[in-house]
């Protein structure tokens, strides 16, 4: 492990005093870089997903931009599903659909439990390809998306304003809603694992939604088996980042959580978040958390954003901080304006 402490997002993450301020973005690989686009003008989404050569490819382009600290394996949270027997499609502005959503136990028991060598093997070759583009310092980050956030996705068959179906699944079929979760926990461990296998360094976990719930219904229902893969996944090694989405609330039923980082959303102060989670006994690394719009601001106004981050994190003393923004992203992003974030990252620390 000691090689791997060198690495200074892996340092931060275990609470080791990084060579320097890491930093990353969410999505860094994607639309808002025109070399992305000229890529996916000849390919489909899914299709540069399942090809290692290129998702390799697109994983590395903003790395040639920018001094980054960490990679992404370029993927989706969604394209396990299409492992254990989902269709999956991206329909032009409407977000990912998923086929066959699951609203019974009969379709619960049409799901397979996917074999994460044999069936989602071209992530890892993708992860493979992409560390040979990597520096020793630089961190290759795996992913999933938490069980409750795929499930979502997976009963919805998209993406949902109300989370309807998913309520009537959990309240009126509560035993298919756990055997669903329960599922998806076994296939993302496996998943993980082959990503670590790989040569993944860090692994993240996506619960984009998890704020969509009650904190009690959360704690009842969810937390148990998003407990169980964070175990199991710090069983392999690597640190992992859990992403709690929006609403700070969702912090105060962290306590217990052996993860090595939370990110926090952008709408969260991370003096709040860090308030809450010691306050639950919780002591980790945070990530973020730049508001990803401040990035269309002038010049002045994103390197100021940055310094105020910077500096909270700082007087909070956190066991430590991994810079970044506060959500994914957006495909409107000048590339530009990244740039100036590094820039005063690297002269602020
Ligand atoms: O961060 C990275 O660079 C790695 C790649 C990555 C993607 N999606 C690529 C992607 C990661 C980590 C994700 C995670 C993801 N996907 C989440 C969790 C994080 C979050 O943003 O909340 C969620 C909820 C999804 C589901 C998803 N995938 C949606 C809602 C969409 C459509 C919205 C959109 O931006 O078009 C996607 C598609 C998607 N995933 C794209 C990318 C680059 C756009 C595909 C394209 O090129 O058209």
């Amino acid at each position: 492990m000691s090689d791997l402490s060198l690495k200074p997002l892996v340092a931060a993450a275990r609470g080791l005093k990084p060579s320097r301020q890491p930093v990353w973005f969410m999505r860094q690989a994607g639309r808002y870089l025109p070399e992305y686009r000229a890529v996916r003008s000849k390919v489909e989404f899914l299709e540069l997903c399942r090809s290692p050569e290129l998702a390799a490819e697109v994983t590395l382009q903003p790395l040639r931009r920018y001094d980054l600290d960490a990679a992404i394996i370029f993927s989706d949270i969604l394209v396990p599903c299409t492992a254990m027997g989902q269709t999956l499609t991206f329909d032009k502005g409407e977000g990912p659909v998923l086929s066959q959503p699951v609203r019974s136990a009969a379709d619960l028991a049409k799901l397979r439990r996917a074999d994460a060598v044999k069936d989602l093997g071209y992530v890892g070759e993708a992860i493979a390809k992409t560390k040979m583009g990597l520096r020793s310092d630089q961190t290759m980050i795996g992913f999933a998306g938490a069980p409750f956030t795929v499930a979502s996705y997976m009963i919805e068959g998209g993406g949902s304003k109300t989370f309807t179906e998913v309520k009537r699944l959990l309240f009126k079929e509560p035993a298919v809603f756990a055997g669903l979760l329960d599922l998806i926990g076994e296939v993302t461990c496996d998943y993980l694992a082959m990503q670590v296998k790989s040569g993944a360094d860090a692994l993240m976990l996506f619960d984009t939604w998890a704020g969509q719930l009650t904190g009690a219904d959360y704690l009842r229902s969810v937390l148990p088996v998003t407990k169980r893969v964070i175990a199991y996944a710090r069983g392999l090694g690597v640190p992992i980042t859990y992403f709690p989405g929006q609403g700070v609330d969702r912090m105060f039923e962290l306590s217990g959580l052996e993860v090595d980082v939370i990110s926090v959303d952008w709408r969260t102060r991370l003096s709040s978040a860090s308030k809450i989670l010691r306050g639950a006994g919780l002591e980790t690394c945070l990530q973020g958390n730049l508001d990803p719009q401040i990035l269309i601001a002038p010049e002045n106004t994103v390197r100021q954003r940055v310094r105020e981050i910077l500096a909270e994190a700082r007087d909070l003393k956190l066991k430590g901080h991994i810079f970044n923004v506060g959500h994914g992203l957006l495909p409107h992003t000048p590339p530009e304006s990244l740039s100036w974030v590094i820039d005063e990252l690297r002269s602020f620390t």
